[in-house]
């Protein structure tokens, strides 16, 4: 449980009776809305990485907006708290219950209202899963402007909650950028209606974007308008091995200043992950062992160009010595493939013990030292040191396995780690969040006044501090 491992401070809140229960099923009017039966709950109440696990007694899933307003503006007045979940695919512990919430899952809350063909727009509910909403897409030549690896569970309503990064944004940026509109039911029950479809709108305080990224601290939402992007038509993937960190970064600067708008990729891998996807995954490594791997996909308009602009990159790198050799993958089968050794890391991860999880964001001259860093002062209290992530974002992940949790370990990389980032104005959650096991380092990234004026914004919209705290 949360409470074993963390120190968890549980707020005067009320716990959820029998009563409480019955009103929950006389609004959501169906008994399969109410779960409560003690090992049906254990999914709900454990994160992804199984390190946070709380104790949950009811799991709620409404339908609409004026279900989650019923529910929210109940748990008000009885002072009950309420964690919303999505596809409980984040990794800060942030969409589970640390002691015994109420949960409120979007998994029912998954119509599209509507795809504008003209304009580029989608507008749905938080519970629709991200790769459903790609399927439904393509045959329109849509796609979202965002993608990742974990498209196959999360909601787009949590993702707006995490302001998730992933594969794409070195093409189409934030969501803070591309989410039109939004509409979220707060702490006590006030939908708060800020949809809109149009592109610009300058009436004053742009309140959505408080909602992207808050991770259900303010509220939960409900609703969803976002701009969609064109589908490429043509879509190729390289996969390059570099000597050095050195050689990774000029890989990334040339990509795009060669590539330029057909540059909608770019990733990298150090050998220790590499060799982690290769044996615990069984997948095939198509270059030559190297100390760096960089993953660059080209996408645009013209089939022709793309595969012609890509190989002519790779060339141009081996020639002037800056890589050792590449491959282009530009069919689905082989593109699927190469996105497979970047995309399954974590779960390689996962396989080699317990995960002591980092995602930060660091100027790109300092990026890989942390790594190098963390090595000769860890030594072999670890089992392996691995980092990757979205070099073109300049966000990179670290993860760092042992047999299992260690608080020795722990001790020596916290708060070294944040102390380092902080050193670097860079940042302690680069895309995961803070969710509830990172928010206590918020202080390494965020000066003073910054966050005090976000606590004033959580005492104006959660003043009994019922969703998660920050
Ligand atoms: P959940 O995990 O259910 O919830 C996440 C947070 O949002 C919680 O705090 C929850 O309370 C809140 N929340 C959920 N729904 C709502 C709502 N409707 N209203 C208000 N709050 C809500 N993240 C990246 O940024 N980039 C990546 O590339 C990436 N790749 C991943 C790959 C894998 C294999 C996995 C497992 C995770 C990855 N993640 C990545 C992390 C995770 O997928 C994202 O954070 C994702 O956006 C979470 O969506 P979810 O629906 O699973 O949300
Ligand atoms: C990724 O980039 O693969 C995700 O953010 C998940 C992870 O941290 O491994
Ligand atoms: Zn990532």
């Amino acid at each position: 449980l949360a409470s074993n491992r963390y120190d968890i401070q549980r707020g005067n809140f009320a716990k959820a009776t029998q009563q409480d229960i019955n009103y929950f099923k006389d609004i959501l009017s169906s008994q399969s809305a109410v779960i409560t039966d003690a090992e049906e709950l254990i999914g709900s109440n454990t994160d992804w990485l199984r390190v946070v696990r709380g104790s949950g007694p009811v799991l709620l899933k409404p339908e609409n907006t004026e279900q989650v307003s019923k529910i929210m503006q109940y748990c008000n007045n009885r002072n009950l708290a309420v964690v919303p979940q999505g596809g409980k695919t984040g990794l800060v512990g942030g969409g589970v219950p640390v002691f015994d919430e109420i949960i409120l899952s979007t998994s029912r809350m998954n119509n599209v209202i509507d795809v504008d063909k003209i304009s580029g727009t989608l507008v749905c509910q938080p519970g629709c899963i991200l790769q459903e909403l790609e399927d439904r897409l393509d045959s329109d030549n849509f796609i979202l402007p965002y993608d990742l690896g974990a498209r196959g569970s999360c909601h787009i309503g949590g993702n707006l909650s995490t302001n998730a990064g992933g594969i794409r944004l070195v093409r189409y940026g934030s969501l803070h950028g591309s989410v039109l509109g939004v509409e979220a039911v707060l702490a006590d029950g006030t939908v708060l209606d800020c949809m809109s479809t149009c592109r610009k709108d300058n009436t004053g305080y742009d309140l959505k974007q408080l909602f992207i990224g808050s991770e259900g601290t303010l509220g939960i939402i409900t609703k969803v308008a976002i701009a969609l992007a064109q589908k490429p038509r043509a879509q190729c993937v390289a996969l390059i091995g570099c000597n050095n960190f050195e050689n990774v970064k000029q890989v990334f600067s040339s990509a795009r200043k060669d590539l330029c708008e057909y540059l909608s990729a770019c990733e990298f891998m150090d050998s220790k992950i590499m060799s982690l996807v290769e044996n615990h995954l069984k997948l095939t490594n198509p270059v030559q062992t190297s100390s760096f791997y960089v993953l660059i996909e080209a996408s645009g308009s013209s089939e022709q160009y793309c595969k012609t602009a890509l190989l002519d990159f790779l060339e141009t790198l081996i020639e002037s010595k800056v890589i050792k050799e590449g491959i282009v993958a530009d069919n689905s089968v082989q593109i699927k493939d190469v996105w497979a050794l970047r995309e399954r890391v974590l779960e390689a991860c996962q396989h080699d013990g317990y995960v002591f999880k980092y995602d930060v964001s660091l100027p790109l001259r300092v990026f890989y030292n942390i790594v190098d860093d963390l090595r000769s002062r860890l030594g072999s209290q670890a089992k392996s040191i691995g980092g990757y992530g979205h070099i073109g974002d300049g966000n990179l992940h670290i993860n760092i396995t042992c047999e299992e949790y260690n608080k020795q370990l722990e001790k020596a990389i916290e708060p070294y780690i944040f102390e380092w980032i902080g050193k670097y104005k860079g940042s302690v959650s680069a895309e995961h969040g803070m969710g509830f096991i990172k928010r206590k380092y918020m202080n390494y990234s965020k000066s003073e006044a910054a966050y005090n004026t976000m606590k004033g914004i959580k005492q104006l919209l959660d003043p009994k501090r019922r969703m998660m705290d920050i």
